[in-house]
């Protein structure tokens, strides 16, 4: 039987309009003390058709800011900076909870003034974009067993202010190469205490990021992403099955608001961590696209997914749902201006209703 994507989803309680969620991506747009404007909300709302909005990778904290100009929420600044973009997302009937991005190893002195911390002190092969260019990536240090209490302060203390600005959750950032990814890979973690060395240690510091975070803002405010098998970031992981079946299997009494999948979905781990998840999951097509409606509508139908997350598609066309549904012709999205800049390639891309 066909789902239809366009009607309402109850995820958990915060009453989905439909199944579309926009994938969160970094824009390097936040104003003064890293603080998100008055430009990055009228860039929300205009997308508050999707179901649910994913916002751009966050910083917890001054040391987890891997690139310029992302947001921030460890200051007052940024929590009235994101109850600018809470409420018009609101006013615009919208759902939005923030991405907690903690970027790790993935980082650079230029751009935070710190040196980037990681699970292990292992240099990341490649460049990192910085205020002066790409540089090559500097060796992190590695976090004590100590210093990790204090991370997962930053994280709770983040999801505290996100819930004090007005957002409706947070989506913990375990994919894609940053902290709680490197965590759970064997090629970034290479620790000897209880939080490296097998699957089941490898999980334990997100488990207990998410834990400590569902214990703050209460467990259906939580989301997590994940890339299982995905290289992005110089990542590299063996025992994939086994790490994150310990992954969620240690989330899965939580009872977290879902489980977000950016993986191809060809590839077969997707599918396993879906048959292990009792709760909703997100499935996105990890960049092997196409993410279009016959691709959501396969992955829903299928059993695959609850909710299919679109990246690019929402960048450019704000009004994408609107437009799948009509059947009309989409945007172009226009790479020049994906990150950094002002309001070209950001919030003047055309919107058929207006
Ligand atoms: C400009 C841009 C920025 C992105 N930033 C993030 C990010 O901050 N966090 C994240 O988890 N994924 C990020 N992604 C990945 C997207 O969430 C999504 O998985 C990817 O774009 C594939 O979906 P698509 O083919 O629909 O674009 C980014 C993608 C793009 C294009």
């Amino acid at each position: 039987m066909s789902t239809d994507l366009f009607a309402p989803y109850p995820l958990g309680d915060l009453g989905l309009k439909n199944r579309f969620v926009m994938a969160p991506m970094t824009r390097n747009r936040a104003g003064a003390g890293t603080a998100p404007t008055a430009l990055n909300a009228e860039y929300y709302a205009q997308r508050a058709g999707a179901g649910l909005i994913i916002t751009e990778g966050t910083q917890p904290s001054a040391v987890g800011q891997g690139y310029p100009n992302t947001p921030g929420l460890h200051t007052d600044e940024q929590v009235a900076g994101w109850r600018l973009v809470a409420d018009a997302v609101h006013e615009a009937g919208g759902r939005i909870v923030v991405q907690l991005m903690h970027t790790g190893r993935i980082g650079h002195r230029d751009v935070t003034g710190l040196q980037p911390v990681a699970p292990s002190a292992i240099t990341p092969a490649g460049q990192v974009f910085t205020g002066e260019g790409m540089q090559d990536m500097q060796e992190p240090h590695a976090l004590t067993t100590e210093e990790l209490a204090g991370v997962v302060a930053d994280f709770v203390d983040a999801s505290r202010r996100a819930i004090e600005a007005g957002l409706d959750g947070v989506e913990l950032h375990a994919a894609n190469g940053y902290l709680l990814h490197q965590f759970l890979a064997d090629g970034s973690n290479v620790r000897t205490d209880g939080y490296g060395g097998s699957p089941e240690n490898r999980a334990r510091f997100v488990v207990e990021v998410a834990t400590a975070v569902a214990a703050e803002i209460g467990a259906g405010r939580v989301g997590i992403r994940v890339s299982p098998g995905h290289t992005f970031n110089d990542i590299s992981e063996t025992e994939i099955e086994a790490t994150y079946e310990a992954l969620v299997t240690g989330l899965e009494p939580l009872g977290l608001l879902y489980l977000h999948l950016a993986e191809d979905p060809s590839t077969s781990y997707g599918d396993a961590l879906r048959k292990l998840y009792s709760g909703p999951v997100i499935r996105s097509t990890g960049f092997a696209g196409p993410s279009d409606l016959a691709t959501g509508q396969e992955l829903v139908d299928s059993g695959a997914a609850d909710l299919f997350a679109i990246g690019r598609g929402f960048l450019a066309t704000p009004d994408l749902v609107a437009r799948l549904q009509s059947g009309a012709a989409l945007n172009e999205p226009d790479l020049a201006t994906f990150y950094g800049g002002g309001a070209e390639g950001y919030t003047d891309y055309p919107i058929l209703s207006a």
